[in-house]
């Protein structure tokens, strides 16, 4: 995998892109009947916000349901898995950013206007999160469902709006873009990657 110019050029001047038909219609739509299966399995749990000891649920700062996924998980969640990781190496290629590790988690906002307040998925200077990737798994998103991902890019002020489309992948630095996504009205999922510095 390689990232195009404009995905460079937009990843360095916008601190994001997007990229349509990540998989291709197949191969999203059976990473999709994976992730519905994980969630029909019952064993997303509601996400916390802040680590370790102060963990603490709040759904008025974000209402969605996960779980981490593991290399070996499914074939279906396996293939996005690997997908992901030539994703990282093509950005640590193209955008000169040493990327090590990742870790993936799938997302579900069941509806009800669940949403996740304006926030930063890392802070610079720590060894943290450097790239987040999210990949939308929602065949038939319409307007009407909300849940749109809202991007603030720092160079221009002006919030962007992503859709959260089947196969829709969008990429951004993780400790740079706040980000916040708008209340669902439907059944919402998303499988993010976040990607770490080499050696942390
Ligand atoms: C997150 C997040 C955005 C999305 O999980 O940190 O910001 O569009 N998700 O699912
Ligand atoms: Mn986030």
């Amino acid at each position: 995998m390689e990232l195009t110019d404009t995905e460079v050029e937009a990843l360095n001047s916008h601190g994001y892109f997007v990229r349509d038909a990540f998989l291709g219609e197949a191969r999203a739509l059976a990473v999709r009947a994976a992730a519905l299966a994980r969630v029909d399995a019952g064993t997303l749990k509601p996400a916390g916000i802040r680590r370790g000891a102060d963990h603490t649920l709040d759904t008025s700062v974000r209402g969605d349901h996960i779980e981490w996924v593991l290399p070996g998980a499914t074939p279906e969640l396996e293939a996005l898995w690997h997908r992901f990781q030539a994703l990282g190496e093509a950005v640590s290629a193209g955008a000169y950013l040493g990327l090590g590790r990742f870790d993936v988690q799938l997302a579900r906002y069941p509806g009800g206007g669940a949403h996740y307040a304006r926030h930063r998925d890392a802070f610079p200077g720590r060894s943290n999160r450097r790239i987040t990737a999210i990949w939308y798994a929602n065949a038939d998103w319409k307007p009407e469902h909300g849940g749109v991902l809202r991007l603030f890019p720092e160079d221009t002020g002006a919030p962007v709006e992503v859709a959260p489309v089947l196969d829709r992948l969008v990429v951004f630095l993780s400790e740079r873009l706040e980000h916040e996504v708008m209340p669902a009205h439907a059944s919402r999922l998303a499988l993010t990657a976040w990607f770490y510095g080499r050696g942390t």
